[in-house]
């Protein structure tokens, strides 16, 4: 571990934090603020969501947190790692070992079976890995497809393939990019169910449109324009606004977002 890795970081609960996170791309004719000045904290074992319109900087704030993309500048720690000051090769060894991804796109290996694509994040699968890559496949709706090819199911199967492949590991970390966009409304409820279920081990990061598949998250951030607008707690909130302990989380979480 580098030495700027392990010195001066804030204090920290268990988790994430992301400070003053900004990431411009700078043309002849313009500058473009995607992610400006964020300040964030998402606990270990929460679910989190980041809404906001098309274009306010919801994908590139994901991928700063998760160092597939260098902030121009801001900071990013898991717990005690100084994540955004480590070397590359860290960086690379702690993604493989705590992360796990989903695109919006599934970037499926063309050559590989549905089974095997699932299998990837694991070095060397055993019987177990296998069981359990079957296992979610079975719960993702697409267990008979564990043999066939990317090529050969349609674009909501590989997703959620590449969902199976996300989770497989058991990720301490999970960074999801839009997973319902692709999908009708039930096999999407479904789908999130089984995504929910990375809480038994982890954290759950969702950048979505649609704000339903929130209401079971502990905080939502809001976007615009790069900025973050605010964050709140949709359950929490239903209550509060409703003035009851307890009502119909799905209008009531809808109606808040
Ligand atoms: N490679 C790039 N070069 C220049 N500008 C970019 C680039 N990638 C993204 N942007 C700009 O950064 C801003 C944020 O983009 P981002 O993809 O993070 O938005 P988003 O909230 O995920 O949108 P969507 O909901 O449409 O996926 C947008 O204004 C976008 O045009
Ligand atoms: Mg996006």
């Amino acid at each position: 571990m580098s030495l700027d890795a392990t010195i001066s970081r804030p204090e920290l609960p268990s988790g994430m934090r992301a400070e003053a996170l900004t990431l411009t791309y700078v043309s002849p004719r313009s500058t473009t603020y995607a992610v400006r000045e964020v300040t964030l904290q998402i606990g270990a074992r929460d679910f989190a969501g980041i809404v906001g319109p098309s274009g306010s900087g919801k994908s590139s704030l994901l991928y700063l947190m998760s160092g597939l993309k260098t902030a121009t500048s801001g900071e990013v720690w898991f717990d005690d790692f100084h994540y955004s000051a480590a070397t590359a090769t860290e960086k690379l060894n702690f993604r493989r070992r705590a992360f796990g991804f989903i695109f919006q796109q599934p970037f499926l290996v063309p050559y590989l079976s549905v089974l095997e694509n699932v299998l990837v994040p694991i070095e060397n699968p055993v019987k177990k890995d296998k069981k359990r890559a079957l296992e979610l496949l079975d719960s993702l709706g697409i267990a008979d497809l564990a043999p066939k090819f990317p090529n050969e199911c349609s674009g909501g199967e590989r997703v959620r393939a590449s969902m199976a492949r996300g989770l497989v590991h058991r990720p301490k970390w999970l960074w999801v990019d839009e997973p319902t966009a692709s999908l009708d409304h039930v096999t999407g409820r479904m789908v999130m169910d089984v995504l929910k279920s990375q809480k038994q081990h982890g954290a759950l990061v969702v950048v979505t449109h649609d704000l339903e598949i929130l209401e079971d998250a502990d905080t939502v951030f809001r976007m615009r324009d790069g900025v973050l607008l605010e964050s709140f707690a949709p359950r929490a909130n239903a209550r509060d606004e409703m003035g009851i302990q307890k009502t119909d989380s799905n209008g009531a979480a809808s109606g808040l977002l």
